[in-house]
């Protein structure tokens, strides 16, 4: 099957849970604007799984930090990935991967994807190394017991997070 021709402009959807949204979501942020020229941070409304912040927090938590970035947007979705970049015109897909343990899941969902959307494709880009080790449910659990996150979240994140285990911002 071949892909269709280059679009005139670029949309991508970076996907994911963003709860909250680390350094390490925010350096692919900052990548994948640079290869799109519309990028949508698609927060996942409903996984099954209850969060710890309502996806108002996360939404407002990207705002924040997306500011800088003229041609990135938040937006939220529930259903089919795919369907969802079909409903706002993207072409691609984009996804981190940090280890080779993220790889298996992230193979999975793009032939998966690619199944169902033959016309989205999914690009993935490597985490650097200063961001490899860095996830939400990590950051979640040190700043649960009491450790430092400072430089794995922006820094409004940071205050959320201390504010919402009970501790001084
Ligand atoms: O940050 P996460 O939790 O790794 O993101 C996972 C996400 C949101 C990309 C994935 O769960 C997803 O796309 N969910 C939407 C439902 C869907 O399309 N499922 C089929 C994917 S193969």
């Amino acid at each position: 099957m071949s892909l269709p021709q280059r679009p005139e402009n670029v949309v991508a959807i970076y996907p994911g849970s963003f709860d909250p949204i680390t350094n390490g979501h925010l350096d692919l942020i900052d990548r994948g604007s640079r290869l799109a020229d519309r990028l949508i941070v698609a927060i996942l409304k409903n996984d099954g799984k209850s969060g710890l912040f309502s996806l108002a927090d996360r939404t407002e938590m990207l705002q924040e930090v997306i500011q800088q970035f003229p041609n990135v947007e938040v937006a939220s979705f529930d259903g089919l990935l795919v369907d969802f970049a079909a409903q706002t015109g993207a072409h691609i897909i984009l996804r981190g991967i940090r280890a080779i343990s993220d790889y298996e899941y992230e193979l999975q969902m793009a032939l998966m994807n690619r199944r169902l959307r033959p016309d989205v494709e999914t690009v993935f880009l490597m985490a650097s190394e200063a961001h490899s080790f860095i996830s939400s449910r990590l950051v979640k659990e040190v700043v649960s017991l009491g450790g430092n996150i400072a430089g794995l979240v922006p820094p409004s994140v940071e205050q959320r997070l201390r504010k919402r285990f009970g501790q001084r911002a």
